[in-house]
């Protein structure tokens, strides 16, 4: 299995709620590295621009609100097979079909509000690292 980076973002209700260091604990202990982090406040037209895919999706305009409701920490995480061992750690969309031990399954309220964004496929974490980080945090 490949070294990989992928992209993980502890969404405003996780940081809300005093949980954003619970949530990087448990990646650690998963055998992801943090690579880059910080901690911003997206607007509209960031948060637009972030979840451009879903545009169409009739969750769109609510997932921008709270996307943008407060601030998130964007994390660039290393480790083998990232990003599905990211996409696995998360736990489903929805935290009601989440495995237990998954960031969702502890730590999401709903199904927009579910604690953590992750890459989904190679050409996303491309994208989606340099949205937030520049080449010289990322070394
Ligand atoms: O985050 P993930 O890749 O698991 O799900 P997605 O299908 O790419 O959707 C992106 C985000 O939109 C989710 O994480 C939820 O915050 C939100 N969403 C929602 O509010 N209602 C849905 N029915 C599906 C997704
Ligand atoms: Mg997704």
């Amino acid at each position: 299995m490949p070294i990989e980076r992928t992209l993980a973002i502890i969404k405003p209700d996780a940081v809300a709620a005093g949980n954003a260091g619970h949530i990087i604990a448990l990646l650690e202990r998963e055998g992801f590295e943090i690579v880059a982090m910080k901690k911003v406040t997206l607007t509209e037209a960031q948060a637009r621009a972030f979840y451009a895919v879903h545009r169409a999706r009739p969750f769109y305009d609510s997932l921008v609100r709270f996307m943008t409701s407060g601030p998130v920490i964007p994390v660039v995480l290393e480790r083998e097979d990232a990003i599905s061992a990211l996409r696995k750690v998360m736990g489903a969309t929805n935290p009601a079909n989440a495995e237990p031990g998954t960031v969702r399954k502890l730590y999401a309220t709903d199904i927009e509000k579910n604690a953590i964004h992750g890459s989904d496929a190679p050409g996303t974490a491309a994208v989606e690292k340099p949205f937030f980080f520049s080449s010289l945090e990322l070394g």
